[in-house]
């Protein structure tokens, strides 16, 4: 963007598009503050692909001619390949997308160009554009999860009876293997896919059409421009249509809920790599090495996914902000919509990317998980659980002898199945040998095995029921 000279505001010439009325040029300022220019060219090809679709409609209901079709679709053709080779010289003065497209379009083409915005206004032309642009993001971002899905399963699918501690309040709770953990967040990203999947299903309706904010006089179809552009249906109220963007904080509000699964994982992957666990390393590539301390293996890139929530919520609440009292149809104030989207976009793939890259990569290191568990007592539970079966005592009964059989444990620094029978029975008589089968992390692993429980049969039995249904539905 021109950098702006506050003490000497320059006039420049009045505006080739909407300048008829005007005797002088917008301020150098003006320019400034309402070019969009630098941001939503990333929209050019949706915006090109929306003028064609229109045209095309214009043609066919003799709106404009055939001969100005053809120049229309070749001269847009051209501009999309001068977009992307690098060959296009965008302009602030003509402040956005929309009107650098259009004025390129005359320089080529001349009159017919001048023909294309019968029946369409920049307020229809660019919620459309936002619409088709975010209809391929996500389906690009899904493509993206169900990779996520793909490393975690593939890890998975080595660890089912690698056992790890379960916590609650990060303390020791219940043995639980490695697959099992990691398929918690297979469900949650599953969800996010559905979040985004019914984001686009709403988001599937045409504003264009709608013109300024209410309607046109022109015999338009435009049941027609929605089927050339994959869009379910035209919207049904044309102030609708250019005033909402409903659609872009829905879209945030998935991509931060998602943003906010990989920011747990994340911090999981930074606790579980510390050398206090060594549950799993880290590839190089997805670690850094310190500028001062040779030994450091440092997971950036874990961090800087927990971290990225950050901005996405902030993207969010950036837009909600703008919209909250806003009246009806368009102000300026929308044009603020583009950059959160894209921010949130361009953050939530890249933490998907970076957290597929660390999963695939990452070793795990079962014996260390074993040993964190063996210091826990995980198998408490499964010690009271035993009592109130083979004692027939209440619970709650149970749980006290359980505490104090953890606590002679802790006196004689071992673990549970390391007290010796005579020393259990000094706490509760009636304990005989058959207390150790309980005792032990792979049984109470095994014994587990409810439906969604950790046991190995459960968890194979969903892995295989989520790759089925992943492939189900492509
Ligand atoms: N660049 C504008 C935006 O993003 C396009 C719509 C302009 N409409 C208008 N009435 N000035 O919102």
């Amino acid at each position: 963007m021109t950098k702006a000279n506050k003490n000497a505001p320059k006039k420049t010439t009045s505006s080739s598009i909407w300048g008829g009325r005007f005797a002088g040029g917008p301020s150098q300022l003006m320019t400034d503050i309402n070019a969009s220019i630098s941001y939503d060219k990333a929209m050019y090809k949706q915006d090109i692909a929306g003028s064609i679709a229109h045209a095309t409609m214009l043609a066919s209901q003799n709106i404009i001619s055939e001969a100005d079709l053809t120049a229309i679709c070749d001269g847009l053709a051209k501009i999309e390949q001068e977009i992307t080779n690098g060959d296009f010289a965008f302009s602030d003065a003509l402040e956005d997308i929309h009107m650098n497209i259009e004025s390129r379009l005359g320089d080529l083409i001349g009159d017919p160009a001048r023909r294309l915005h019968t029946a369409r206004s920049r307020n229809d032309q660019v919620a459309t554009d936002i619409r088709l642009w975010l209809r391929d993001a996500i389906d690009q971002l899904d493509g993206q999860l169900a990779a996520l899905q793909d490393a975690l399963m593939t890890q998975a699918q080595n660890h089912i009876t690698t056992v790890m501690p379960g916590y609650t309040h990060l303390q020791t709770a219940q043995p639980v293997s490695f697959a099992f953990h990691l398929m918690a967040y297979v469900e949650m990203f599953g969800r996010d896919r559905t979040r985004l999947s019914d984001a686009r299903k709403r988001m599937n309706e045409m504003p264009l059409g709608a013109a300024a904010l209410a309607g046109t006089p022109h015999p338009i179809d435009r049941h027609q421009t929605a089927r050339l552009l994959g869009f379910d249906r035209p919207m049904a109220n044309a102030m609708d249509a250019v005033s909402a963007r409903d659609f872009a904080v829905e879209f945030m509000a998935a991509a931060a809920i998602c943003a906010t699964h990989l920011s747990r994982l994340a911090e999981e992957i930074v606790i579980w790599s510390t050398d206090r666990f060594g549950f799993i390393s880290l590839s190089d590539a997805f670690t850094t090495g310190s500028s001062i301390m040779p030994q450091k293996r440092n997971p950036d890139a874990a961090e800087l996914v927990r971290a990225k929530p950050g901005r996405i919520i902030g993207d969010l609440l950036a837009l909600l902000t703008v919209l909250k009292g806003l009246p009806l149809a368009y102000g300026k104030d929308m044009q603020e919509d583009k950059e959160p989207v894209f921010d949130a976009e361009a953050s939530l793939s890249l933490s998907l990317a970076a957290m597929t890259g660390m999963i695939a990569d990452l070793t795990a290191h079962p014996d260390a998980m074993r040993a964190a568990l063996e210091k826990g007592h995980p198998t408490a539970t499964d010690l009271a659980d035993y009592l109130v079966r083979a004692l027939n005592m209440p619970f709650r009964d149970a749980h006290h002898v359980t505490g104090k059989l953890v606590a002679l444990a802790d006196q004689e620094g071992c673990a549970l199945d390391e007290l010796s029978l005579a020393d259990m029975q000094a706490v509760e008589p009636r304990l005989n040998t058959s207390i150790f089968e309980v005792l032990s992390i792979d049984s109470a692993l095994q014994a587990r095995n409810s439906f969604g429980g950790t046991a190995p049969e459960q968890v194979a039995a969903h892995i295989k029921a989520t790759r089925a249904s992943l492939a189900k539905d492509g």
